[in-house]
């Protein structure tokens, strides 16, 4: 996998102490007792599990599974909700967890979806947030690294699947790209 990689954009070290701000930034704004956390499969799996055990608090964990990659590296557009169930949201502040933001459609459609099920309030960390327009009105209030406009990997997030387990945020080399749109 390693070579695969064109150049790491954030490595392991540099993520962690990042996640110890963002824990205790958290722990600091979220009103006392325990905290409802949506994790957005499978690409915030990595950052939720590392942020949250930082976190000295009673946590409810939910998990949703959202489609809107369909594997390449292009957003669809649209935003497919996966599950037979919604977790039970009502009157609970959330705080919503996602890999990155990037168009922000994703994070725009959960959030809608939280508001109609009835929670009360709705907080949002992600790992990464590319710096560019979204097509959809959505920040985050919690962000791990602002990245440029580029595809990455690690860390929680996919190439076809690959490359969740890398312990860093990396560029892909554009031969591996390349190759899996044509085989796509
Ligand atoms: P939107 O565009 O809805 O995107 O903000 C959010 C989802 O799209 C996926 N995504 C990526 N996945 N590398 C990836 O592996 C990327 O650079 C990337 N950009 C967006 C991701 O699943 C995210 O939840």
């Amino acid at each position: 996998m390693r070579n695969d990689i064109e150049r790491v954009l954030i490595d392991e070290a540099v993520i962690e102490k990042r996640l110890d701000a963002m824990a205790g930034a958290i722990e600091r704004d979220f009103p006392q007792g325990t905290l409802v956390v949506i994790i957005l499969l499978k690409g915030a799996l990595v950052f939720a599990a590392d942020l949250l055990r930082r976190i000295a608090r009673p946590i409810e964990i939910e998990c949703l599974n959202v489609a809107s990659y369909h594997g390449g590296t292009q957003s669809s557009g649209t935003v497919d909700f996966l599950d037979r169930q919604f977790p039970e949201v009502r009157g609970r502040h959330v705080l919503l967890l996602d890999d990155i933001l990037d168009t922000g459609r994703t994070l725009h459609a959960v959030i809608a979806r939280l508001h109609a099920e009835g929670a009360a309030a709705v907080h949002t960390g992600v790992l990464l947030a590319k710096d560019k327009a979204r097509a959809a009105a959505v920040s985050a209030d919690y962000v791990g690294f602002e990245i440029g406009d580029e595809f990455v990997v690690g860390y929680g997030l996919d190439y076809l699947g690959k490359y969740r387990n890398l312990p860093y945020v990396g560029v892909l080399k554009a031969a591996v790209v390349g190759a899996g749109e044509a085989g796509a």
